[in-house]
């Protein structure tokens, strides 16, 4: 059973998305309103999604002794939105509503999704109760920056109901899937594909979605990372909460990105796929087709070698303008063929491009691509192969950061990457 607890917040009516995320998914959900959430959404939209009845003090239907049967019972509480007083309340231990009480009888994973303005999400009190909640196991979600309530925007907006919804199913799968091993470390992630520009309509793309870039952004900020993500043409994926988001277009705007922003990063991800080419020429004009109906500069388009931007980040690293601890992981997609393997081609493309870690994906057949699932190998520069098993493209970011973090540590302790 899974328990949404919901704060006095104005973004109490995103939690109604957040309860049919669960429902959908087949799970039988509880929602523990406070008194104040009821002010924002009435205890008969609640009782309706959730096809459960709703109560928010610990003095209704006591015979079933509700505070301690329902914590008891929950496989995850997610708090959504958590107000400053409703972490402050969790963080003391009190328990003076059905909501409290029941987060000091729950044993399993606890999620709090505050949503506050930025004065509050930073007031020393509320930054020592997130420290609090945290250092007892709960996970407290970054929130978002934007809009906030009224006119004002920063940070202390509600994540949008999808991405709790994501981060609460990763944790209903592995409660340990999301620790703090990533606090003070700077990250810059590259996702998504670019666009090389033929003429002022026109551009040359390819099919990456950026799904993969953005879930490893997503997991990186909410393990503690001040992380940058560097985007290049995605399917319109929202930005994730917690991270600073660049846009680019070309190969080279990525590559002045990249360079610039990894400067001083402790781990960067090359998760963009970068064109190897782009048009010698880019037309200020439009290319039109002549009066019989056809384009000679159309029909052929010459093309120029882009920049290998990983490869360069390895080299600005050798030459001191990265931090020599800087661990650096590439990507590669690859199809076999006569000539090899995926492994043959992707053990080659590690050793050619000097990375630490090279996360290696079969592409073909649907694969990999604009899909939500992904499978593939975790090459490293010291030898380890590690396959990484078809799952969600969360799932595998987990993975990805685990086999990273620990090279990020022993960077540090100026061990061999
Ligand atoms: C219109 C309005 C919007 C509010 N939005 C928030 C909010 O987003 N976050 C927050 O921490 N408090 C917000 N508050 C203040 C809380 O409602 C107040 O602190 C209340 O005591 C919270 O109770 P609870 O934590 O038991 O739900 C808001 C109050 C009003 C009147």
């Amino acid at each position: 059973m899974i328990i949404v607890g919901v704060g006095g917040g104005i973004a109490a009516y995103k939690a109604c998305s957040l309860v049919r995320h669960f429902t959908e998914a087949g799970h039988d959900v509880r929602v523990i309103p406070t008194e104040s959430a009821l002010k924002f959404v009435g205890a008969a939209t609640f009782e309706a999604l959730s096809g459960n009845p709703v109560q928010t003090g610990v003095f209704e239907s006591v015979p079933e002794v509700p505070h301690v049967r329902l914590g008891q019972e929950a496989d995850l509480v997610v708090i959504a939105p958590a107000t400053a007083d409703l972490m402050a309340r969790a963080a003391q231990g009190r328990a003076d509503d059905l909501l409290t009480g029941t987060l000091l009888t729950a044993r399993c994973p606890v999620v709090f999704a505050p949503a506050m303005h930025t004065e509050m999400w930073e007031h020393p009190a509320t930054r020592a109760n997130v420290a609090t909640l945290r250092e007892r196991g709960a996970t407290v979600i970054e929130p978002a920056s934007g809009r906030l309530t009224g006119k004002d925007t920063g940070a202390g907006r509600l994540p949008e109901p999808e991405e709790i919804g994501l981060l609460a199913d990763l944790l209903l799968e592995n409660p340990a899937a999301l620790p703090r091993d990533l606090e003070g470390r700077r990250v810059v992630i590259s996702a998504g594909g670019t666009k090389e520009a033929l003429d002022p309509v026109r551009y040359l793309t390819n099919r990456s979605s950026g799904k993969q870039g953005y879930a490893l952004a997503r997991l990186a900020a909410q393990r503690g990372a001040d992380v940058t993500l560097v985007a290049g043409n995605t399917v319109g994926l929202a930005a994730p909460s917690g991270v600073h988001v660049v846009r680019i277009a070309s190969a080279l705007d990525l590559r002045s990105a990249m360079t610039e922003h990894a400067a001083d990063a402790d781990l960067v991800i090359m998760a963009a796929a970068v064109a190897d080419y782009r048009p010698a020429e880019v037309a200020t004009t439009k290319l039109k087709k002549g009066s019989d109906g056809r384009s000679e500069q159309l029909e052929s388009i010459t093309m120029i070698e882009n920049p290998d931007v990983l490869a360069g980040l390895v080299d600005a690293r050798a030459r001191g303008d990265l931090r020599p601890e800087t661990v650096i992981v590439g990507f590669a997609a690859e199809t076999g063929d006569d000539g090899g393997s995926v492994l043959d081609y992707g053990r080659a493309k590690l050793r050619r491009k000097g990375c630490d870690l090279l996360v290696l994906n079969a592409v073909g057949d649907g694969r990999a691509f604009e899909v939500d699932e992904n499978s593939g190998w975790l090459l490293g520069a010291d030898g380890n192969e590690t396959a990484l098993p078809l799952g969600s493209k969360t799932a595998m970011a987990g993975r990805i950061l685990d086999a990273a973090v620990e090279r990020v540590a022993a960077a540090g302790t100026g061990a061999a990457r």
